[in-house]
């Protein structure tokens, strides 16, 4: 475990194992759809990364970097598109990849913007859900696991852009960012 964690809260064979449960679920839902699977940078990258390769259907794939935190600890209240997709949503089955819902900002505001461009249904794949830090009302269609409210980093989650690349889900020491 890396020094400035307090715990392990999810171990990577504990992800590895939620990965495969839903890759399975999901090829049987869009096995007829040709869903386009939208990855939102930078967080999700791990998860997409792992969960795409685990969908034995036909899918297409995009990414989209969106952000509302920046460098704050807290959510600044506005989504910016950093980069936008390549693909139209118009008419397709869109399946948002996401590695936390905290206040539900960012994903409230991708489904809008999916739906009014059209596209036939958006879903929300989380690996994680954290329902205690909701200010909008949404749920996930699909949540791999459900976390307390701490500080939580690794397989995607930052602390100031560190931390991301830990194979595995941990809480940070208070001091880490207390200090
Ligand atoms: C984090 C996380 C989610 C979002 C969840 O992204 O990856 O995308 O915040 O929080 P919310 O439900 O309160 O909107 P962030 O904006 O920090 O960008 P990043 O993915 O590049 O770290
Ligand atoms: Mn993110
Ligand atoms: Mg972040």
């Amino acid at each position: 475990m890396h020094d400035d964690m307090e715990k392990v809260l999810i171990t990577e064979e504990e992800i590895q194992e939620k990965v495969d449960e839903l890759g399975k679920q999901l090829s049987e839902e869009y096995k007829e759809n040709f869903p386009l699977v939208v990855g939102v940078l930078k967080g999700s990258l791990p998860f997409m990364a792992d969960l795409i390769k685990r969908l034995d259907i036909h899918i297409e794939y995009d990414l989209m970097d969106v952000s509302s935190y920046g460098e704050q600890m807290v959510s600044s209240g506005e989504v910016k598109i950093v980069k936008d997709l390549n693909t139209s949503v118009k008419d397709r089955d869109v399946v948002i990849v996401e590695d936390i819902i905290d206040s539900g900002l960012t994903l409230s505001y991708l489904v809008k913007l999916f739906h009014h461009r059209q596209a036939k249904s958006v879903k929300i794949v989380t690996l994680l859900d954290k329902p205690e830090g909701r200010n909008v009302d949404l749920s996930p269609d699909v949540a791999g696991f459900t976390v307390p409210d701490e500080f939580v980093v690794g397989y995607g989650l930052d602390y100031i852009e560190r931390y991301r690349n830990l194979p595995y889900i941990g809480v940070l020491k208070p001091e880490i960012y207390e200090g």
